[in-house]
């Protein structure tokens, strides 16, 4: 089953002086329980896709479909709420909440009543490795590996069974960066997860399931290994 697709998805950035072709008809099918890779040169149009999938913007033609239901742009709200979640390179966690708060954050868009969120974003925490960290700090006080777990515990805390990345290991070195890599890979294996992951490092896409290929916003899928 097709979890999250685009369907002939093309996008244009119109500004005032110029239009710039970010995507040209984009169709590519994404499942739970696999790993997948999009590599391309820079401006290729990778984290335009990504916002496409994530309902940051509405495709200038084609569309983003869930379980074969197009997105509209009535459900995108929802769809940002409760299908996807976003991880970024530059963490993007909450400066003025402490570590907990980041981490129960989406469960307060979800109704989950504080009782039940506080424990819940612990789990999250230990899951991601960070059972010894003082989970009062503010996000500023972490090391950037450190950041980019409680990102993803962060996104775990939703409901949203699709993790798309757009370089989450861009800022970080090499050992951190593969611990954080590891982490979705378990993410994918033990729960399910679909997990897109946007790189420049080959290594990292060698280990996926699937590996698409972004060039002048025109996508396509390398053949598998
Ligand atoms: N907000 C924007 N306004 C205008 N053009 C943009 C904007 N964001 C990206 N672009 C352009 O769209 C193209 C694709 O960008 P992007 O999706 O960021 O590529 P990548 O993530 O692969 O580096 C590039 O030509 C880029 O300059
Ligand atoms: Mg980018």
């Amino acid at each position: 089953m097709s979890q999250i697709s685009a369907q002939n998805v093309s996008f244009v950035y119109q500004s005032k002086y110029q239009q710039v072709q970010a995507l040209t008809d984009v169709t590519c099918d994404f499942e739970e329980g696999k790993f997948y890779a999009i590599v391309g040169q820079s401006g290729s149009g990778k984290t335009t896709l990504l916002s496409m999938l994530a309902g940051l913007g509405a495709p200038t033609q084609g569309e983003v479909l869930v379980d074969g239901v197009p997105v509209t742009a009535a459900d995108s709200e929802k769809h940002r709420r409760d299908n996807v979640s976003v991880i970024y390179q530059s963490f993007n966690l909450f400066p003025a909440l402490n570590l907990l708060e980041n981490v129960m954050y989406p469960m307060f868009l979800h109704g989950v009543p504080e009782k039940e969120a506080k424990p819940r974003a612990k789990e999250l925490l230990d899951a991601v490795g960070l059972s010894e960290v003082d989970v009062r700090k503010l996000p500023s006080m972490l090391s950037g590996g450190q950041q980019q777990r409680v990102a993803i515990a962060r996104a775990l805390a939703s409901e949203a069974r699709v993790l798309l990345a757009d370089e989450p290991t861009g800022n970080l070195d090499s050992e951190n960066g593969q611990l954080i890599i590891d982490l979705l890979h378990r993410l994918v294996r033990e729960k399910q997860y679909c997990v897109i992951v946007v790189t420049h490092d080959l290594n990292i896409a060698a280990g996926a399931d699937i590996v698409y290929r972004m060039r002048d916003g025109r996508l396509t899928r390398e053949a598998s290994a």
